[in-house]
């Protein structure tokens, strides 16, 4: 059925639900069902998408393998960001594999609750260089592989929050670590941009996730959103999903170096 769809959209009889067909997008970041990178997930399988995923370890593999059963096609891999010998490995397996990818999908933070919740005064060296490591460096590291096997140009896509533009009192390092997430996200499209790869980013509106459940008051700042933002809603996985396949597609062939906003129109408010 896929491959009967895919002719179709060759053929140009099929325009729309097929943004991805015969494309090659490896997602990083899955846990579970909750998980941001999972509502990426069915939003890209949806529109033909062949999907490879990364976990982070034993812990979240079992979850993670049940999770993409229901899907078509896919592959699964481990890999813990902070390690250079297990990017290198998925890089090289997916180039003997497949070939090429055609986009990647960041969807990975990590910070200690202790530095997390106890404010940025207090963060400690050792918390500063684990959560600027995993959340911020951790996108250079996979453009810098990615490049190698998107020789068809790509789509790098990441995900931010708000809290490295204003204060959150309960996202401290993390802010700081977002800032300079996106401040990648420019020099990384400057770079890799000549090889007709993008690098885009998408600051989601608050949801609640695994790690959404560290961030001191994540209640509260669901409250506020759902008063303050415009559209009067909570964002949904489907929400950012859709924007990730816009950014993943040929529909935003002349976007890169941007961060959208997907979080119902909330950061245009004040108080
Ligand atoms: N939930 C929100 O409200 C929200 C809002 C804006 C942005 N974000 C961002 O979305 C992204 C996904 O988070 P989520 O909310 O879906 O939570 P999540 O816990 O489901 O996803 C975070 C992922 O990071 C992975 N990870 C952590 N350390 C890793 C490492 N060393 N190597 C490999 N993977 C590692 C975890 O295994 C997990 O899969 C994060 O960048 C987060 O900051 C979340």
């Amino acid at each position: 059925m896929k491959k009967l769809l895919a002719l179709l959209v060759n053929e140009g009889e099929i325009k729309m639900g097929l943004l991805l067909a015969n494309k090659n997008i490896l997602i990083m970041g899955l846990r579970n069902r909750w998980s941001i990178a999972w509502g990426i997930a069915k939003s890209a399988h949806a529109e033909g998408a062949n999907l490879i995923f990364t976990y982070l370890g034993e812990r979240e593999k079992e979850e993670v393998q049940t999770l993409v059963r229901a899907l078509e096609d896919y592959s699964v891999y481990p890999c813990d960001i902070t390690s250079d010998e297990d990017i290198d490995r998925l890089f090289g397996e997916l180039k003997e594999k497949y070939g090429l990818i055609h986009g990647l999908v960041h969807s990975i933070a990590f910070a200690k609750s202790a530095d997390i919740q106890n404010g940025y005064v207090n963060t400690t060296r050792e918390g500063f260089s684990m959560a600027m490591d995993i959340s911020a460096y951790s996108l250079a590291a996979v453009t810098r592989r990615a490049k190698d096997v998107m020789t068809q140009g790509g789509s790098v896509i990441t995900l931010t929050y708000m809290g490295s533009e204003k204060v959150f009192s309960g996202y401290n390092i993390m802010g700081v670590a977002k800032a300079a997430l996106e401040t990648g996200v420019k020099y990384l499209a400057s770079e890799v941009g000549p090889g007709g790869i993008r690098v885009n980013a998408i600051s989601a509106g608050p949801i609640k996730t695994s790690s959404a459940k560290g961030v001191r008051d994540f209640d509260n700042i669901l409250d506020v959103a759902l008063q303050k933002a415009p559209l009067r809603r909570e964002i949904t996985q489907e929400d950012i999903g859709g924007s990730v396949v816009f950014f993943l597609s040929d529909l935003s062939k002349g976007v890169t170096g941007e961060v959208l906003h997907v979080d119902c129109g909330l950061h245009i408010m004040g108080i």
